[in-house]
């Protein structure tokens, strides 16, 4: 099947589905409350090994299909494998039905080791995270979402809401296409990550709205080639790479564009933070053509994050060099619009860019400054607040 197909099928869903062809054929009954999962199991299994009529897994309109965690393991057949996503998917909302209840971390909806893949469709994932949020997060389920080890995947026109924690994680996978997608969640919810990336390369996330109580999209160590375009951040964390370097691991992140985004009513805008003591480099990263209504940290860089009160300057860190922001504009809701802290002077952050940067009080503030340490670089066009080079 052809993309252009695919994108078709997202658009205007089968028509000519019927549920002898959908998951309903494996015994799901969609009411919302008989479990559901053993009849995704298997609608997976014939799917991946090609012996299902259409090589896909069909979700329908129209029902509500509560499951446990599914595990949705390649290599398959068919290539790309559609997974259509029309109806209702809810997760089990009870913690003591988890997962058999053994292990808190035990992720939702797992696609591991499946190269070629598309989960289209119009339909809502609902993680029912709300049992969760106040109780510890060490009993947590995992994402709601995951890709493990998964290459040439498109995620498309979903809507994804309320999960225990993290909505998306995309990990050890490369060449991963999100489109059209939208999350949200309460803003009070605790680690309700929008979309997290971590030891992949190619990815792109396009025409999202993300709205959560954590970052709308985070990126961990390891991270090559990522384009955030035409997003709506907020409320939540804004987008944020890192934290990166805990307990000193080596990070390499680079090839990172963020643009076109609106960041509303968010904690952070365009955020770099490492753990002190972490080696490596995060480096060839744009901010470009992005608006801030009202936001707490709209630029900043965190070279300290995770040691305060107690922070000290160290000889490692992370390095952070050729980071450009361009046409950024809108308001900050504190003082600080522009807070530049770099690990110190043996590992500083150099080859900083910005051009065009015009940030304004929020209501209720009276001007704003920007804050630097260490931080080298150069300035073109408006940059206001003065910039620090
Ligand atoms: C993805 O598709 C490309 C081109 O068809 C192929 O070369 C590659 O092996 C595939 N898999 C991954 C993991 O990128
Ligand atoms: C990201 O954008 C750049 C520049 O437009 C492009 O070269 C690159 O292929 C894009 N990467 C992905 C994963 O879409
Ligand atoms: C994102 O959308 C824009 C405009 O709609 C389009 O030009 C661009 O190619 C898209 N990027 C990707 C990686 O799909
Ligand atoms: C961002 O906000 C502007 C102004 O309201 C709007 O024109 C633009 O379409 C928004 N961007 C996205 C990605 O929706």
């Amino acid at each position: 099947m052809d993309w252009f197909l695919i994108v078709l099928v997202a658009i205007l869903g089968f028509p000519g589905l019927s549920y002898s062809e959908s998951v309903m054929k494996y015994g799901a009954v969609g009411d919302g409350i008989v479990d559901d999962t053993s009849a995704f199991q298997k609608a997976w299994e014939d799917a991946c090994k090609g012996s299902s009529k259409m090589g896909s897994v069909n979700v329908p309109a129209g029902k509500v299909f509560l499951l446990n965690s599914l595990h949705f393991t390649g290599p398959c057949i068919p290539k790309p494998l559609l997974f259509i996503i029309d109806g209702e998917m809810i997760a089990q909302s009870d913690p003591q039905k988890w997962g058999n209840g053994e292990n808190g971390v035990i992720p939702w909806l797992i696609f591991d080791q499946v190269d070629g893949l598309a989960i289209v469709g119009r339909g809502l994932l609902d993680g029912q995270g709300k049992s969760w949020w106040d109780i510890h997060c060490r009993d947590h389920p995992g994402p709601m979402m995951t890709f493990s080890n998964c290459g040439n995947v498109t995620l498309k026109s979903l809507r994804f809401r309320n999960s225990a924690q993290t909505h998306v994680l995309v990990m050890g996978s490369q060449n991963v296409y999100i489109d059209d997608i939208k999350i949200t969640s309460p803003e009070a919810s605790p680690n309700t990550d929008g979309i997290h990336i971590t030891s992949s390369t190619a990815v792109s996330i396009n025409h999202s709205d993300i709205a959560t109580g954590d970052d709308c999209v985070s990126i961990g160590d390891q991270v090559n080639n990522l384009n955030v375009t035409f997003m709506n951040c907020g409320p939540g964390h804004g987008v944020s790479i890192g934290s990166l370097g805990r307990g000193g691991t080596e990070v390499a992140v680079e090839n990172i564009r963020v643009s076109h985004v609106n960041f509303t009513g968010t904690t952070n805008g365009a955020r770099i933070k490492t753990w002190p003591g972490g080696t490596g480099y995060v480096r060839g990263i744009e901010f470009f053509d992005i608006r801030f209504s009202s936001v707490q940290n709209p630029i900043i860089i965190d070279q300290f994050y995770g040691c305060a009160p107690t922070c000290v300057e160290t000889m490692k860190g992370v390095h952070i060099e050729k980071v450009r922001y361009m046409k950024m504009s809108g308001t900050s809701a504190t003082k600080v619009a522009m807070k530049l802290e770099c690990s110190g002077e043996s590992v500083p952050c150099s080859n900083l860019f910005m051009r065009d940067i015009d940030l304004s009080p929020a209501d209720g503030i009276d001007s704003v400054s920007s804050l630097c340490s260490f931080a080298h670089g150069s300035a073109q066009g408006i940059i206001r607040p003065l910039s620090c080079f």
